[in-house]
């Protein structure tokens, strides 16, 4: 009844913005992400029949109750009828840097879960499971370049994440992370998307978001950066673009994140590949290729307010360890 996995975040090239039914978690646009190898959580779960309460331990701290109570109803998800259980969580990043995505946290949550019940899930099966606790999540099941389709409102099983390339297949993508202001995120992407639904641009951003899927799917199986990158900017302006005009707007770009993107389109005239994208924080991002990942990542790191950055590859998705356990 004990099981170790882990996950990899991934960031979303077309994005994820917006549900078709909240109380299933079903995604309004389709959306396609690279996994990358970086970011990684490593979580385990421990089914205990002498336990009278779950225990859900992040970092080596005891989890605050919302993060606790969003654990427990995925393990009900998991394992309807459960016993009790001990999760323990820890990611090889700075949880305080606000990047703690919950992609990888509900990846690794829902394979551990679901392998300690004794459950062989196949990867559909996985990413639905795990669509229901973060949309995102969905996808981190997956490596390489991954997309997760929108299914049909009022029936749960029918949103998944199918990969689309594998992390071998396009070995030369490079994801750099400029880190800007540091520190839990005001606005939370669940929120972020259910207030962008008073935004005049929603049904636009509904309408237009799904035609960016085959683009990107035709750059992938044609190695086009370029045009990849292309998609990957305007699906990113797109949505900031729909949620700052909700009211009350939302607006997770920063001044570090605003002047980080014309840093990457200027490196784009200046011969450089570099695309920018952005999620529902303050960070910006470049799509590049290895030869250019250092300078791109020197470049960020030069804007005011961009403490670090991350240089990430394309990663595995999820998978468990067997015969290890995680330390307490
Ligand atoms: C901007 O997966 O965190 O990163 O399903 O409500 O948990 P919930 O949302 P979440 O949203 C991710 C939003 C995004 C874009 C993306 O990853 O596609």
């Amino acid at each position: 009844m004990y099981a170790l996995a882990e996950a990899r975040a991934n960031i979303a090239l077309v994005k994820y913005w917006g549900k078709s039914d909240l109380a299933r978690n079903l995604p309004a646009v389709p959306s396609l992400s690279l996994t990358v190898d970086a970011l990684t959580t490593r979580t385990s779960v421990h089914f205990d029949p002498a336990r009278n309460a779950d225990a859900v331990w992040i970092d080596r701290k005891p989890a605050d109750p919302r993060a606790q109570e969003r654990v427990s109803r995925h393990l009900d998800r998991v394992l309807p009828g459960r016993m009790f259980a001990e999760v323990r969580s820890s990611n090889d990043f700075p949880t305080a840097a606000g990047l703690a995505s919950s992609a990888s946290a509900f990846a690794a949550l829902t394979l551990a879960a679901s392998a300690a019940a004794g459950a062989a899930h196949d990867g559909t099966k996985l990413s639905i499971l795990a669509r229901q606790a973060s949309g995102s999540a969905a996808r981190s099941i997956f490596g390489g370049l991954v997309l997760l389709g929108v299914g049909t409102p009022g029936q749960t099983d029918s949103s998944f994440a199918t990969p689309i390339a594998s992390e071998r297949d396009w070995p030369d993508l490079r994801l750099v992370i400029g880190i800007g202001i540091e520190g839990p995120k005001e606005i939370g992407s669940t929120d972020g998307m259910t207030r962008s639904e008073a935004s005049p641009y929603y049904a636009s951003w509904t309408a237009s978001a799904p035609a960016e899927i085959p683009r990107a799917v035709e750059a992938i199986e044609r190695r086009d950066l370029a045009a990849l990158g292309a998609v990957a900017e305007r699906s990113a302006l797109r949505m900031h673009a729909c949620a700052m005009a909700s009211d009350p707007g939302v607006v997770y770009l920063r001044g570090p994140t605003v002047e980080g993107l014309h840093v990457i389109q200027k490196l784009r005239t200046r011969g450089f590949h570099a695309w920018f994208t952005c999620d529902a924080g303050p960070h910006p991002k470049a799509l590049t290729t290895p030869a250019d990942a250092e300078y791109v990542a020197r470049a960020l790191a030069e804007v005011p307010g961009i403490r670090r950055t991350i240089i990430a590859a394309p990663g595995a998705g999820a998978l468990l360890l067997d015969g290890q356990r995680m330390a307490s």
